[in-house]
């Protein structure tokens, strides 16, 4: 499966001012939601879908519905920040979750509670995590699925680094990458350069730096 680069301008437009450090929160969210439309729209061009009939008020013709069972998979937290956008686009879809903390100091990603559908394996999985890094994340959470049964599964992501893209294909080659940023490599403590930061304490607001309890 190749890395998909999402290079639609509304997407690109929305990661310049995701990307600026004076971006806050609230601007933030509005941002990654913009660009998650754009990156699930992408992502799912070519969902399987079948003919149906429909009546309008003048005559019967048909259309195409989407035929098979869509699960969006977050992962924990920032993850969370494309759920909206991917339901935007499929109400339909059933939702899992898996948290995942990711070590300051070693970069190695350690799981803290996995809550997947049941019957995922005829499913399409669309799994939702900004920042692909290491690729640590993306493999454990792959893997996860894996052993719930899944068989067809897409990354979706915001910013990705090269190193993270070439660990997931070389451990899931079968998995589709889309995301509208290939940056140029990973800095020594393993964040995305340029990239935009933390993206979990940007878009609530954590972290060093992010208290603006003293502000008028
Ligand atoms: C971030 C991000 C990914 C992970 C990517 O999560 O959302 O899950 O890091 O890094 P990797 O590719 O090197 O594994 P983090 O662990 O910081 O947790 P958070 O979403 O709760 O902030
Ligand atoms: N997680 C982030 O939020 N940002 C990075 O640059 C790397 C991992």
């Amino acid at each position: 499966m190749p890395f998909h680069l999402v290079s639609h301008p509304v997407a690109q437009d929305a990661l310049v001012a995701l990307r600026d450090s004076a971006t806050r929160a609230t601007d933030f969210r509005g941002l990654a939601y913009r660009i998650g439309l754009i990156v699930a729209a992408e992502a799912t061009r070519d969902l399987a879908s079948a003919e149906v009939s429909i009546r309008t008020p003048l005559e019967t013709t048909t259309g195409r519905v989407i035929s098979g069972d869509i699960v969006a998979v977050a992962v924990l937290r920032a993850g969370l920040s494309l759920i909206e956008p991917v339901l935007a686009l499929l109400p339909q879809a059933r939702l899992g979750h898996i948290g995942l903390r990711r070590d300051e100091r070693t970069a190695q990603a350690s799981c803290y509670s996995s809550h997947l559908p049941m019957g995922i394996s005829h499913s399409t999985i669309l799994l939702v995590d900004p920042m692909l890094a290491t690729g640590g994340s993306a493999i454990m959470a792959i893997d996860l699925l894996k052993e719930a049964g899944a068989r067809s599964i897409r990354l979706l992501c915001v910013v990705a680094a090269p190193e993270g893209v070439e660990a997931v294909q070389r451990a899931h080659p079968d998995v589709g990458v889309y995301s509208p940023a290939l940056d140029r490599e990973l800095n020594t403590q393993n964040y995305i350069a340029p990239g935009l930061g933390d993206f979990g304490d940007r878009l609530y607001g954590t972290g060093v730096g992010h208290d603006r309890s003293q502000e008028a």
